[in-house]
C-alpha cells in the first residue's frame, strides 16, 4: 500500500502521474530558446522512404496518433498491428524506417515484427519505456518515452507518454516546429493537472455505471482517442464497449445505439468537429446519451447530456487532454463495479508469447 502513496489503485496514481511523466519526457529535449527538438540517438535519422508503425494494444492506438501527426507534415506512414505485419506481405526495403511503439519493449508479436523489418533491411527504431529491453536491443535507434515504471496492466501514464515521445518524433523530423506547438508540449503538464483537478468523469461514471455498453467516437486526431477510450473501458470494468471513428457509425455500428447506450463524443476544435456534431445528434435521435468530451463547452454543451470539459491547446494536442478524461470514466466506473483494476481478469501487463 505504501507504494500506492495513498491512492487506491496503482492505475489512479499512474493517471495522477501523468503530469510528471510529461516533464520526464520533455526534459531537455526542446531547446531553448529556439525550440529546436532534438531527441538523444536519432540526431542522423532522415527516413527516405515510408515510415511504419508496429504495435499492440494501447501502444498501437499511440501510433495512430503519431501516424498522424507525421503525415499531417507530408510524411508517409503506414500503421499495423504488429500481429499482422509480415515483411513478405508488407512494402518494405532499405528505405523503410520501421518503429516499434512498445512500453515494455518485450511484446512478441512487435518483436517478430522488428526482427522481420531488420531482417528486410529496414531501420528500425524502438519507441519503448524499458532501458535495455528487447526492443531496444533489437533496433537500430531507441528513443525511450521516459515515463517511469508502470503497474497498472491497463497503460494509461505510459499512453501519454507514447503520445508526447512521438509529438516530440515528428517535431524532430520535420525540423522546424510551429511555435505554437512547442508551447503546447511545453504547458501539457499543468493542462492535464487542471483536467486531473477539474474532472467530473466521476459523476459521469456514476451516472452510466449500468449501461448496456459504451461508445466512443472520434475523427482524424482524435479517432485514436476513441479506440484508446473504448480499450480501456473494456479492460477494466469487462463491459461491452467500441471506438469508431465518428464516420462510421453510419455503417454498421448505428445498429447498436439504444437509449442504454451512452455514446462519448470527443469534440474538440480542429478536429472537424460539425462532422462530428452530425453523428452525435444521429445517436441522440436512436435515444442514446452523449457525453462530450470537448475545448469548446459553449458550441457544443447544448448537444450533450454531459459535459467533460478540457482546456484549449493546439489541436495537435487536445487528444492527449480528451483521453485524460476517459481514463478516469474508466477508473471510476470500474472501481464502481468494484472490478480488480490493477490486474483484470485474463489480461497480463507484457504478452511475451504470439
Ligand atoms: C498487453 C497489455 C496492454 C498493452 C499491450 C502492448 O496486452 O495488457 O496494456 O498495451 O500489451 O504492450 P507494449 O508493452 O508492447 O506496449
Amino acid at each position: 500500500d505504501a507504494a500506492k502513496s495513498g491512492y487506491d489503485h496503482y492505475m489512479k496514481k499512474e493517471i495522477h502521474e501523468q503530469p510528471r511523466a510529461i516533464r520526464q519526457c520533455l526534459r531537455g529535449r526542446i531547446a531553448e530558446p529556439d525550440g529546436g527538438i532534438t531527441l538523444e540517438g536519432l540526431a542522423d535519422l532522415e527516413p527516405e522512404g515510408m515510415v511504419q508503425f508496429v504495435a499492440c494494444g494501447t501502444s498501437s492506438n499511440a501510433a495512430r496518433y503519431g501516424a498522424r501527426l507525421l503525415r499531417e507534415h507530408g510524411i508517409p506512414t503506414q500503421t499495423f498491428l504488429a500481429s499482422e505485419y509480415t515483411a513478405d506481405a508488407v512494402p518494405v526495403d532499405e528505405e523503410t524506417l520501421v518503429v516499434g511503439v512498445t512500453q515494455s519493449g518485450e511484446t512478441a508479436d512487435t518483436m517478430r515484427a522488428l526482427r522481420e523489418a531488420n531482417g528486410a533491411g529496414a531501420t528500425t527504431l524502438a519507441l519503448t519505456n524499458t532501458v535495455g529491453s528487447s526492443a531496444a536491443r533489437e533496433c537500430d535507434h531507441v528513443c525511450y518515452i521516459r515515463a517511469g515504471p508502470e503497474i497498472g496492466v491497463a497503460a494509461t501514464k505510459t499512453f501519454v507518454s507514447q503520445q508526447v515521445a512521438l509529438a516530440l518524433f515528428t517535431g524532430a523530423l520535420v525540423g522546424d516546429s510551429d511555435p505554437a506547438f512547442l508551447e503546447g508540449l511545453r504547458e501539457l503538464p499543468e493542462l492535464v493537472q487542471t483536467v486531473l483537478d477539474s474532472s467530473r468523469a466521476r459523476e459521469v461514471a456514476d451516472a452510466y455505471v449500468d449501461a448496456d455498453a459504451y461508445f466512443f467516437i472520434g475523427r482524424e486526431y482524435t479517432a485514436p482517442v476513441a479506440f484508446e477510450g473504448a480499450l480501456k473501458m473494456k479492460e477494466i470494468t469487462y463491459k461491452h464497449a467500441e471506438g469508431f471513428a465518428a464516420g462510421e457509425l453510419k455503417h454498421g455500428p448505428l445498429a447498436l445505439v439504444t437509449e442504454n447506450t451512452p455514446v462519448f463524443a470527443l469534440l474538440t476544435a480542429g478536429s472537424r468537429l460539425e462532422k462530428t456534431l452530425g453523428n452525435v445528434k444521429e445517436v441522440q435521435t436512436r435515444g442514446a446519451p452523449v457525453i462530450a468530451v470537448t475545448d469548446v463547452p459553449e458550441e457544443v454543451g447544448r448537444y450533450a447530456d454531459h459535459v467533460l470539459e478540457i482546456p484549449s491547446t493546439h489541436p495537435q494536442l487536445t487528444p492527449i487532454l480528451a483521453n485524460v478524461q476517459l481514463q478516469l470514466v474508466s477508473y471510476w466506473v470500474a472501481n464502481r463495479l468494484g472490478r480488480s483494476i490493477d490486474k483484470p481478469r485474463n489480461l497480463a501487463k507484457s504478452v511475451t508469447v504470439e
